[in-house]
């Protein structure tokens, strides 16, 4: 059944990926980003394979904002029912040298963006009857030096999902994470510039340390939240599963 979908953080790499893999399922997709332009791409990519979708700037931090967003996909789309909360942004430093900046900046976009989507989204999810929620955490919420900020709120966003999954259950709305190790994208690219190593040895050294032996790619992280959206895994909710090319957790 085509489904209309909202994904968050979408004009690059995994949300990129993973509104293209929801497209591909047949759904119709609004790619929302702060980078409008970008978007724009990612929209008249899945355009160009036949799908539907329309771009939207905005920032997931930002009440108005979202409601705008969420409101624009509905007239647009029609009603949307899954939601991906992918938007994302680091700003790591050790604990004594974190800017007070820097801890409300990560928890403002990944955890008050991802509360605010999935209110915004709940009352067409709630009329529907039917609806799919998924948050991007990682293997970071398991704790990670440097990342006190982004480890609190992935762990955060755990938490968020399994209380949307007690309180939405009832209305046929599911709502799952997906947390990832390391995937190549602009996100891990910066880590590496910021550590002053070339891009390519940093692949190198994170995949010696990966089970499977390589790095993951951001149609990996698409494909676990394509299962999370699929009608067939509507028992399947408040899960944390972490794609990382071994176990974690
Ligand atoms: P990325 O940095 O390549 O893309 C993030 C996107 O989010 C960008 O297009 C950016 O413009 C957008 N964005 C940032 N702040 C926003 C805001 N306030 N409102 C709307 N859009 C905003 O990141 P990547 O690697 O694709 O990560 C996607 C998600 O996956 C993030 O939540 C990240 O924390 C998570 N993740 C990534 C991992 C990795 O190894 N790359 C590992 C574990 C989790």
């Amino acid at each position: 059944m085509t489904r209309t979908a909202i994904v968050t953080g979408a004009a690059r790499g995994i949300g990129a990926a993973t509104a293209r893999r929801l497209a591909a399922d047949g759904h119709a997709v609004a790619v929302v980003d702060l980078d409008e332009s970008q978007a724009g791409a990612t929209a008249a990519a899945i355009e160009a394979g036949g799908g539907r979708a329309v771009a939207i700037g905005a920032d997931v931090s930002d009440a108005d904002a979202v409601a705008a967003a969420v409101a624009r996909a509905a007239d647009e789309l029609g009603a949307p029912t899954i939601l991906v909360n992918n938007a994302g942004i680091l700003r790591d430093n050790l604990l004594f040298k974190m800017a007070e900046a820097d801890w409300d900046q990560v928890i403002a976009v990944h955890l008050r963006g991802a509360f605010l989507m999935s209110r915004a989204v709940q009352a067409h999810q709630v009329d529907a009857g039917w609806g799919r929620i998924v948050n991007l955490s990682s293997t970071s919420a398991l704790g990670n030096r440097g990342q006190a900020n982004y480890a609190a709120a992935k762990a955060g966003l755990q938490g968020l999902t399994k209380t949307l999954a007690i309180e939405l259950g009832r209305y046929g709305v599911t709502a799952n994470a997906v947390a990832p190790g390391f995937i190549e994208t602009d996100m891990t690219r910066a880590t590496a510039e910021r550590m002053g190593v070339p891009f390519e040895a940093f692949l190198a050294g994170a995949a010696k340390e990966i089970p499977v032996g390589r790095v993951g790619q951001p149609d990996d992280i698409a494909a676990a939240v394509s299962f999370f959206c699929s009608e067939g895994a509507g028992f399947v909710s408040g899960q944390v599963l972490y794609v990382a090319g071994g176990p974690r957790g």
